[in-house]
C-alpha cells in the first residue's frame, strides 16, 4: 500500500527545484496533489505527474496574499475534498546584501514571502487539516536557520523564524492531531541556487567553497529533500512534531 494513500496534499513554490520534486515524490505515494506557484510552469509538473498515473492539479498562488491562500486552500478541498498535508516551500533567496547597505525593501521582501509565506499557510491551512482530523505540516527553513551566512542576513533571519514558528505552531496543534515540523537542507541543486551562483563574479570559486564546506563532497540532490518530506507527511512520523529534520550533507556538524 502506498504511503500517503487517500491523502490530500498542497505544495507551494512547486513549480521548481525541492517543490517540484516533491509534488512527484508525494503523488508517487498516492497523495492527490495541489501545486501551486507564481510561475505558471508549475502547470507542466503537475501534467507530469498525472502522465505518470498520479493525482494533481496546479493553481496559481503567490504566497504572501491572504485572498490566494483563501482560494488555495479552498481549491485544494472542492477539488480533492479534504486537506491533509501542507508544504510551505516557496521562498527566494533574496541575493548578496551587506548589513551596511542593506535595504529595508529588500529585507521586507524576504521576510515576506519566506516568513509571513508560511505564517499564512498556517493561518489558512491550520482550520482545515483541523477539520480532517489531522495531518502533517512540513515547513521549508534551512541550514541558515540554524547558523548564520554572511551577506544572508534577511534570509537567516526568515528561515530562522520558520524553525521557531513551527515549534509554536507544533505545541498549539498537537492536542488537535496537527503535527507540524521543519526541514533544514544545505546547499541543493535547484535553480535557486544556480542563479543566486551565477549573480555573483565570484560564482565559480564561491560554488567551489561552498561543495567544500559540506563533508559529503557535494550540494544535495531535490529528491534527498522530497524524500525528507514524504517522511514528515507519513504516518511513519507520527510521534514527531516540533522537530527540525537537517539534511545538510554534514554541513551543520561542524
Ligand atoms: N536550494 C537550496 O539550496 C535550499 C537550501 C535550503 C532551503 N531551501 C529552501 O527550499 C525552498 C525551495 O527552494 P528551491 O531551491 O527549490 O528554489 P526554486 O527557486 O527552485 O523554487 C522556488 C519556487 O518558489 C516559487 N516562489 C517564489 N516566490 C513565491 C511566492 N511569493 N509565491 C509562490 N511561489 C513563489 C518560485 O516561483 C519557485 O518556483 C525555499 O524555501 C528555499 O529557501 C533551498
Amino acid at each position: 500500500m502506498a504511503r500517503l494513500s487517500g491523502k490530500v496534499a498542497l505544495v507551494t513554490g512547486a513549480a521548481s527545484g525541492i517543490g517540484a520534486a516533491t509534488a512527484r515524490r508525494l503523488a508517487q505515494e498516492g497523495a492527490a496533489v495541489l501545486l501551486t506557484d507564481l510561475d505558471i510552469g508549475g502547470e507542466e509538473v503537475a501534467a507530469g505527474i498525472v502522465a505518470q498515473g498520479g493525482t494533481a492539479l496546479f493553481r496559481l498562488h503567490d504566497v504572501t496574499s491572504h485572498p490566494d491562500w483563501a482560494a488555495a486552500v479552498e481549491h485544494a478541498v472542492e477539488d480533492f475534498g479534504r486537506l491533509d498535508i501542507l508544504v510551505n516551500n516557496a521562498g527566494i533567496a533574496g541575493g548578496n546584501h551587506e548589513l551596511m547597505d542593506h535595504s529595508y525593501d529588500a529585507w521586507r521582501q524576504i521576510l515576506a514571502v519566506n516568513l509571513d509565506g508560511v505564517f499564512l499557510g498556517l493561518r489558512h491551512a491550520g482550520p482545515r487539516i483541523a477539520q480532517a482530523g489531522g495531518g502533517s505540516i512540513i515547513n521549508i527553513s534551512s541550514i541558515l536557520g540554524k547558523v548564520g551566512l554572511a551577506g544572508a542576513a534577511a534570509y537567516c533571519a526568515s528561515k530562522g523564524g520558520v524553525a521557531l514558528l513551527t515549534k509554536a505552531a507544533a505545541l498549539e496543534w498537537a492536542p488537535l492531531g496537527i503535527r507540524v515540523n521543519s526541514v533544514h537542507p544545505g546547499f541543493i541543486e535547484t535553480p535557486m541556487v544556480a542563479g543566486a551562483l551565477a549573480a555573483r563574479e565570484d560564482g565559480n570559486e564561491m560554488k567551489g567553497a561552498l561543495i567544500a564546506a559540506h563533508p559529503l563532497g557535494r550540494f544535495g540532490y531535490p529528491k534527498e529533500i522530497s524524500d525528507a518530506i514524504l517522511f514528515l507527511a507519513s504516518d511513519e512520523s507520527s510521534f514527531m512534531t516540533g522537530a527540525e529534520l537537517v539534511v545538510d550533507g554534514g554541513y551543520t556538524a561542524q
